[in-house]
């Protein structure tokens, strides 16, 4: 089963359509970023458990409520760390876990090269940030890691997907929810998303 939210929100297609075109430099691009992770952690994060929670107001007492799993942001280096200020904006108490994972430019295989997990998790949910969901390869290979860490209520949260990556991540993990703010076309013979946006690691930081 394919579990796949792509959002609807008329501002992240506004910013979506900015955040594409070739012409936004550096600076807009990570505020755009910013603004649209900012924007879709609302429904990333609609799921999230609560328990009941007693409040004194200054009138009498409110039964309200508080989250009750604690959540640990896992970013993909590099272009993973261009959502954490968005996510940080509204979860600014969260645990965040880096994993560095990149593509072999020839074999589009995921490498893993950083991952300073210890050994047990102080966390009940991990939502995997990273903007480009292409062959899927990296997503897996970051699934993989948490879930023989301990973890197993997974999200990827991602901006830009290809159906390729959907597929693969959905059939490695099919219990991982997948958001994003578009599903393109296809991948090109490069592993490029197509239309996309480019490289959103370069496009990021400038490189
Ligand atoms: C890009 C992107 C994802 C990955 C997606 O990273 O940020 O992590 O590729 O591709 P996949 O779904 O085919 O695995 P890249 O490998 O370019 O590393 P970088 O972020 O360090 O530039």
């Amino acid at each position: 089963m394919t579990l796949l939210m792509v959002c609807q929100h008329p501002l992240v297609k506004h910013k979506l359509t900015l955040l594409r075109d070739v012409k936004t430099e550096h600076r807009q691009f990570r505020e755009l970023v910013r603004e649209i992770t900012l924007l879709m952690a609302y429904e990333v994060t609609q799921d999230i458990e609560l328990m009941p929670k007693e409040v004194q107001t200054p009138m009498g007492t409110a039964q309200g409520h508080y989250a009750s799993e604690k959540i640990g942001l896992v970013p993909i280096m590099r272009a993973g760390m261009g959502m954490m200020d968005g996510m940080l904006e509204i979860l600014p108490s969260v645990q965040v876990w880096h994993i560095g994972v990149y593509r072999d430019e020839h074999t589009l295989k995921p490498i893993e090269y950083y991952n300073k997990l210890p050994p047990v998790p102080g966390v009940q949910i991990c939502i995997v940030l990273d903007p480009m969901l292409a062959t899927g390869g990296s997503a897996i290979a970051t699934v993989n890691i948490i879930k023989r860490w301990g973890v197993n209520k997974i999200k990827f949260f991602g901006l830009l997907a290809a159906p390729e990556g959907v597929a693969a991540l959905s059939a490695a993990h099919p219990d991982v929810p997948i958001h994003v703010a578009a599903l393109d076309e296809r991948l090109n013979d490069i592993g490029f998303i197509v239309p996309g946006l480019g490289d959103a690691g370069d496009r990021m930081f400038g490189t």
